[in-house]
């Protein structure tokens, strides 16, 4: 049997998209003025809560002192440290005391994806990036109707609330491949909706 090979040809399209390492966040929704009204009381939403440079830059270089457990084999957790530095973040999340279930730190070593999941032990998170700063801080990704939502670059302290009973990920790129990426988080109780949490505290979500 005679096998001929036809040669692949892209279309314009695909060609445009076909870099090898391809930037994530040309694939995903990240500009806030793009998510409307649904995206902000279902998926994810800038919080009206504003953190001093100093202490998030304090709280970044703090995360790469702890030790760390691994959860679903690639993920590294800690709690947060007993140090002046977390207690002037957690009094940033006292208005939301009654329904935080803990405070977190997640940490990634930067050779490995988070793969598409929805959380199996809390429906929605308030979520501080830390550490890479600016495009190498790879986006935490939120799926939803044939769209992908992502965080814009880490350039500075930002509070998203987000739901994660939604399928979300973290996808590296060139820019973020091997980089070491911290995030904090308070993650919300067991038993309560992203879409709770945006009623009960709407005035703290920027809509
Ligand atoms: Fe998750």
């Amino acid at each position: 049997m005679e096998i001929i090979q036809n040669p692949f040809k892209y279309t314009e399209k695909e060609l445009q998209v076909s870099k090898f390492e391809s930037v994530r966040r040309d694939w995903l929704i990240t500009d806030l003025n793009k998510w409307d009204d649904y995206v902000k009381s279902n998926i994810i939403c800038k919080m009206k809560i504003d953190i001093e440079y100093d202490l998030w830059e304090e709280m970044g270089e703090i995360v790469k002192k702890l030790d760390f457990e691994y959860v679903y084999t690639r993920i590294k957790v800690a709690f947060w440290p007993t140090c002046e530095v977390s207690e002037k973040l957690k009094e940033k999340f006292k208005p939301f005391e009654e329904d935080i279930e803990k405070f977190v730190i997640i940490g990634q070593d930067g050779d490995d994806h988070v793969v598409p999941h929805c959380d199996p032990t809390r429906k929605a998170s308030f979520y501080i990036p830390l550490t890479p700063r600016g495009e190498k801080y790879a986006p935490l990704e939120l799926y939803h109707n044939g769209e992908g939502y992502g965080i814009p670059p880490n350039d500075g302290p930002v509070v998203y609330g987000y739901n994660t009973a939604m399928m979300h990920s973290v996808i590296l790129d060139g820019t973020s491949r091997n980089i070491p990426r911290y995030n904090i988080q308070a993650s919300i109780k067991m038993d309560i909706t992203y879409q709770q949490i945006f009623q009960k505290y709407k005035e703290f979500f920027d809509v």
